[in-house]
């Protein structure tokens, strides 16, 4: 067995210095790792992890191993690692599968290899580690679970087994799961840690509001302000840019499918349009769906000379790059951050990141301070399940609410920030039916 698989250990120093700027920002999840140090809960528990390879997981992945826990970690897009920190978690005792540029075959084989110490605990961002797991267990034909099979063998019923639950990063994930669970399909239980408040308030619209303008920003030095963004999807990520584009003076339109999220987009005071309308006028799109095809032919058609596209929901299928391909007659790399697609009239169209998470792949993912929040449910919920494994149903469930609260009032602390208190009387008419005007 591989020990592990990366792009170059002597990269090591300068991960390092990168998990320690890490480290400094992510004070609830260092405040954990404290007591993990001292209690030791994850004591002989085997995780697998299925993350985007960057600093603050890295330092996830330290302090689930100051917890007792073995880990073996490889990446949830084949675009998003950050090398630097790969080898330096390697040379800290992490067992890391993954580089930056993977092939696909290669990415299923880093799932392979993490997968290969027979966890009792999967973490993933994406549910393609649990979906590959649970293919392998009812024997479902694919590449992926081929890519799989050849560094596993036929050993995933063996694995499962094992396995005593998992968690779930990302919305993409939970919905894949639910799908899995409404099948009568999965197999153990899972967390959603995505969908606790201390995570959905803030990672998916503030985070990923920055970091994917940020990524735009890295890879374009475009100016946003006077142009016209159009945000595909005003949900928990899609409001977040659709704020922070206008915060840099940019017109911006939301286009959705949703009739709630649309009159709320309308009421936040954005421009709500079809997308076969906004197509004709937008210079940067940027979707943030979970969903498939949502830029097309019919769409890039329409496009004016020079327009930018970028991705921020969790796989790279929301922008069809197989009919831009097809609609192009020329493709060039303009840099390693954005394609150039010159369509059969001259009009240029450029894809950033190759329509993966524009905010890993273009930067560096969302900044520390956001997922200090969302690693240290992960952290907290990987404890919950340790604790709890017999009394677990086998279903996606929510973030025990505790957890939910106690990393929002431990952010609070680190801020320096005090909130009040309900005071007794205010508890107690808080729970009686009686007193009206
Ligand atoms: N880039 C990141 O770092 C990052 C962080 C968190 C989540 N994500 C991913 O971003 C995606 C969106 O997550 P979310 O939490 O905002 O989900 P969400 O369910 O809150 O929002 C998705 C929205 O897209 C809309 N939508 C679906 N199909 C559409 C279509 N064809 N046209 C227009 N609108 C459409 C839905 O109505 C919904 O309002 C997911 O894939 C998630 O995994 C990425």
């Amino acid at each position: 067995m591989r020990e592990f698989w990366i792009k170059d250990p002597s990269y090591a120093s300068e991960g390092r210095k990168k998990l320690d700027w890490a480290e400094g920002q992510m004070k609830v999840l260092m405040k954990i790792r404290e007591r993990f140090q001292k209690d030791k809960p994850l004591k002989n528990q085997r995780i697998s992890a299925c993350l985007h390879i960057t600093k603050e997981t890295g330092v996830l992945v330290k302090t689930l191993l100051e917890g007792g826990a073995q880990v073996n970690l490889c990446p949830s897009n084949p675009l998003s690692t950050q090398d630097e920190v790969a080898a330096a978690l390697v040379k800290e005792g992490v067992k890391v599968y993954g580089f930056r540029g993977l092939t696909s075959k290669e990415y299923y084989e880093c799932i392979g290899y993490a997968l290969l110490h027979g966890p009792t605990i999967t973490m993933d961002d994406g549910a393609d580690l649990v979906s590959t797991l649970h293919k392998l267990a009812y024997d479902i034909r694919g590449v992926d679970v081929d890519y799989v099979k050849g560094v596993l063998g036929g050993a995933g019923e063996d694995i499962i087994k094992g396995v005593v639950g998992g968690t779930e990063e990302t919305t993409t994930g939970v919905v894949r799961l639910r799908a899995l669970e409404k099948k009568g399909m999965l197999r153990y239980p899972i967390i959603a840690v995505n969908d606790a408040k201390s995570k959905n308030l803030f990672d998916n619209p503030v985070g990923t509001g920055q970091s994917a303008l940020d990524g735009i920003m890295r890879a374009t030095n475009v100016l946003f302000a006077g142009k016209d963004v159009v945000v595909v999807g005003f949900g928990q990520v899609g409001s977040g840019i659709a704020e922070r584009a206008r915060g840099l003076g940019a017109r911006v339109t939301v286009v959705e499918v949703d009739p709630i999220k649309a009159l709320k987009a309308v009421m936040y005071g954005f421009n709500v349009s079809t997308l076969s309308r906004a197509a004709e006028y937008g210079d940067i799109f940027i979707t943030a769906t979970g969903n498939i095809n949502v830029i097309r032919g019919e769409h890039f058609e329409k496009m004016k000379d020079g327009a930018i596209l970028a991705n921020a929901g969790h796989m790279d299928v929301e922008i069809s790059k197989r009919e831009l391909e097809m609609l192009a007659k020329e493709k060039v790399e303009v840099s390693k951050l954005m394609t150039l697609f010159r369509m059969t009239d001259g009009r240029r169209i450029y894809l950033l990141g190759d329509g993966r998470l524009v905010n890993l792949v273009c930067a560096e993912g969302h900044p520390s301070e956001v997922m200090d929040l969302s690693f240290s449910l992960q952290a907290l919920c990987v404890e919950f399940i340790v604790k709890n494994k017999e009394k677990l149903e086998r279903r996606v469930m929510e973030v025990p609410e505790e957890i939910d609260k106690e990393v929002a009032r431990l952010k609070l602390d680190t801020m320096n920030i005090t909130i009040d208190e309900l005071t007794e009387e205010q508890k107690r008419y808080l729970t009686e039916w009686q007193v009206g005007t």
